[in-house]
Order: C-alpha cells, then sequence, then structure tokens
C-alpha cells in the first residue's frame, strides 16, 4: 500500500467551442526585420511553413472548432499572424492600424473581411495590433503597450467594448506583443469562476508585474527557455492548449493543472517572430 500518493489536485477543465480566423502562408518569407527574431538575410522555406501551418489548422478542426480563412495577399508576408488583424468581441471588429508601414495595408484587407463576414467594425483611431496585443481574460481585456500598440488604444478599446482595460507595459523587445509573454488558459469561464494566465515575468515593467502578480495570484509561471520559443504563444479551449512542442515545461505545468497540452512544431513561422497565437485571431461574434 503507498501512503504519499499525491493528493489529486485535477480540477474538470471543460472545453468550449472557439472559432478562429486563420491565414495560409502561401506568401510567408522573411524580409524585412520589425522584430529581433527575424533575419531577412537568412533563407525561408515557404513549403515548409505552409506544412507546419497546416498542421495548426488540422488540430483546430479536430477540436471541433470553426475555422475561418482569409485569403493571403502576395507582398504581404507576415500576413499568417492573423492575431494582429484586429479585436473581435460581442460581434464588433476593432481593426489594426500597424506600427510599421510594412504592415500596414493588411489593416484595411482584415477590416474587409470581417465586414462581409457581417460583424460590425470599428476604424480604428490609434495605433494598435489587435490581439497580438489585446487578451480577453474572464471580462476584462489585457492591454500591451512598449512596443507596438500604443497605450491610446487602450483607451479607444475601453470606449469601443465597454469593458475594463488593463493596461501593461512590455520591457523585453523579443516579446513585443503581449501574446508572445501571456497565455489565456481559459477563454470561456463559467459563472463565479476565476480565468487563469500563464506569463513570462521578466517581459513586463515592475509595475505591471505588480498587477499581474496581484490578479492572477494561482498563474503559471512560464521559464525563460519555453519563452524563447514562443511557448506562451498558445492557443486554450479551457482544456485543450495549443502550445509550441517545445515547450516542455509549460506542458508539464499545464498537465499538472488537469489542461491537456497539444504540441505542434512553428518552427519556420518563428523566423518571423511569432507562432501558435499569432497565428490565430478568435472570432467572438
Ligand atoms: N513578423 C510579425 C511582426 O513582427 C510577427 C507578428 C507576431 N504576431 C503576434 N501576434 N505576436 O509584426
Amino acid at each position: 500500500m503507498t501512503l504519499s500518493q499525491p493528493v489529486p489536485t485535477a480540477v474538470t477543465r471543460r472545453p468550449s467551442k472557439r472559432r478562429v480566423l486563420m491565414c495560409r502562408p502561401e506568401f510567408f518569407t522573411v524580409s524585412y526585420r520589425i522584430n529581433p527574431w527575424m533575419h531577412p538575410e537568412d533563407p525561408t522555406d515557404t513549403s515548409l511553413a505552409v506544412t507546419q501551418w497546416q498542421a495548426l489548422y488540422d488540430i483546430y478542426i479536430g477540436l471541433g472548432f470553426e475555422v475561418d480563412l482569409i485569403d493571403p495577399i502576395a507582398g504581404l508576408p507576415d500576413m499568417v499572424y492573423s492575431a494582429n488583424g484586429g479585436f473581435v468581441l460581442d460581434g464588433v471588429a476593432y481593426g489594426a492600424r500597424f506600427t510599421y508601414p510594412e504592415r500596414q495595408p493588411e489593416g484595411p484587407a482584415y477590416m474587409e473581411w470581417f465586414a462581409k463576414a457581417g460583424l460590425k467594425v470599428h476604424e480604428p483611431r490609434e495605433t494598435n495590433e489587435g490581439e497580438g496585443d489585446f487578451l480577453l481574460v474572464g471580462d476584462v481585456i489585457l492591454a500591451g503597450s512598449g512596443f507596438r500598440s500604443d497605450s491610446a488604444s487602450h483607451q479607444e478599446l475601453a470606449e469601443v467594448f465597454g469593458r475594463k482595460v488593463i493596461s501593461l507595459e512590455l520591457v523585453n523587445p523579443s516579446f513585443y506583443h503581449l501574446d508572445t509573454a501571456i497565455a489565456v488558459l481559459d477563454p470561456a469561464p463559467g459563472e463565479g469562476e476565476a480565468a487563469n494566465i500563464a506569463y513570462l515575468p521578466s517581459a513586463f515593467s515592475d509595475e505591471s508585474l505588480a498587477i499581474l502578480r496581484e490578479r492572477y495570484p494561482d498563474a503559471i509561471i512560464a521559464t525563460e527557455e519555453d519563452a524563447a520559443v514562443l511557448g506562451l504563444n498558445s492557443f486554450s479551449d479551457g482544456y485543450n492548449v495549443v502550445i509550441a512542442s517545445r515547450a516542455k515545461d509549460f506542458e508539464r505545468q499545464l498537465r499538472e493543472r488537469g489542461y491537456n497540452p497539444i504540441g505542434v512544431d512553428l518552427s519556420e513561422l518563428l523566423l518571423g517572430g511569432g507562432g501558435v497565437k499569432c497565428c490565430t485571431l478568435e472570432v467572438r461574434s
């Protein structure tokens, strides 16, 4: 008889059906450098990017998600990172206004898709990179600034959606979008249930870190190693969490908490500075 069995702490996690927008990386390459991950002098393999992206798409289909596709546009190699195309909540799409000229034409392309999909479209006044920097956690929106989205966009976001917006300042250029430093684990918590996150403490200013510590005392703390393969850049349905297959400690911690981590290799898309979440825009219609 074993007396030293670990106390079962596992909670029952419930998956919820998600609807996402993706963009096949048919024109993916790294031809400019707007984040430290990008090295235009190194070759990229577009067909490998498509194959890896397809594996992510297939996982989502297998999980029963509704997956919409936006047509890729030649000359916009970063369009595969659909998370940056806007922020959609309550059937309203708040459009993106990109920081760098290289990506600016993506804004109207995504807006057009939102309008065609029957969403109410809100033209952005302020610079923002959509769900790359805005994360819905329970009933609040965490909003990043420091590298891409202007903090004035946080105010605009609060006006558009009438939700509480909590501003967080990013300080490490390798984690330039909020979705590279925070993972939302519970997209649709039930009544009275708290939504949890995982994050990388060193990516935030002291003040922002204090906010995260206070609001999410039970958060998963990611290792620097896992963050360095964009492990936090993941997508959860409340039970299944699609993550970078190399993020081993994150995988272990998710399993311990009763989630079902599913690894995927997006190494080619990492050359552009993006992972699972970057390739995924949630459509909350
Ligand atoms: N090359 C793209 C950029 O620098 C990558 C975007 C990654 N997207 C994200 N949601 N973190 O803008």
